[in-house]
């Protein structure tokens, strides 16, 4: 079922939220959550505005890759955010979103979901959520939109992903209401998002890596041209992964795709 305006008005009184939420837009159909949040920003909406869709004919993943939005079956959702934030620790705020899905998808799901860095949501090595950030300082209005896709029910994805990808529904076996999830996200991203401009992103980063699986394993880092194995040891107190690469140098990543050997 598409949102009515009554899931809608029932998931704001919902959330008791500081910033995230006051305003909820939803929409059948758009291209992508992401795009419209970024004109949303441009025409000066307020932060924690949350942008929904039903489904996207252009969603969008990281490295120009397309996100699945099935019609009714997944959240397609854009935050739109005004962090005093200097651009360099704007990716932070991937983990702090990571942070607040995976907390949500556990609320629903009956296996643990782990994460990935920086912004993938796994359960039992497929892939129920992505997130992508853009840091938007153009115009007289700038700042991050986090987009956030979740697989809530589906029952099977096509090739090539069919092997990469899963949902609530086929880990639990039934189908979840797409709304119960939201609201509970974006209460976790309200409190995240919170916590990290009042403890800092060391204690995020901790959060994170307690809810990771990825350290001591070895992995493919690719970034822009370059593309190189390493062991995944650490986060550091910026949130940065600091890989041994397999020539034994310490590096540390604010940006990059992680493949898991
Ligand atoms: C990834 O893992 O590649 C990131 C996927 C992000 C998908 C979400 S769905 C809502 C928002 N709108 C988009 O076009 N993309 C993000």
């Amino acid at each position: 079922m598409s949102y009515s305006e009554a899931d809608i008005r029932w998931i704001e009184n919902q959330l008791e939220t500081a910033r995230i939420g006051w305003q909820i837009i939803s929409y059948d159909e758009v291209d992508s959550t992401n795009i419209l949040a970024k004109h949303l920003l441009d025409q000066g909406e307020p932060e924690g505005t949350a942008i929904l869709a039903d489904c996207q004919t252009q969603g969008k993943g990281r490295m120009g890759r397309t996100w699945y939005s099935q019609k009714e079956m997944g959240i397609y959702l854009s935050l739109l955010l005004k962090p005093r934030l200097p651009p360099e620790r704007v990716h932070q705020l991937t983990l702090v979103a990571a942070l607040a899905v995976a907390d949500a998808i556990n609320a629903f799901s009956t296996t643990q979901a782990t994460l990935k860095w920086p912004n993938d949501v796994f359960i039992k090595e497929k892939k129920i959520s992505g997130i992508l950030s853009k840091n938007i300082a153009s115009g007289d209005h700038s700042g991050v939109v986090i987009g956030i896709g979740i697989n809530v029910n589906h029952s099977r994805f096509p090739a090539p992903i069919d092997s990469l990808a899963t949902s609530l529904f086929i880990e639990n076996g039934e189908t979840t209401d797409r709304k119960l999830v939201i609201a509970t996200l974006l209460r976790n991203f309200d409190r995240q998002y919170q916590a990290y401009f009042d403890q800092g992103m060391a204690k995020v980063a901790e959060r994170w890596a307690k809810n990771s699986e990825m350290f001591e394993k070895k992995i493919q880092v690719t970034r822009g041209q370059e593309s190189f194995g390493g062991t995944a040891l650490r986060l550091d107190s910026n949130g940065r992964l600091v890989v041994l690469t397999e020539t034994g140098r310490e590096v540390s990543l604010d940006s990059g795709e992680v493949t898991l050997l």
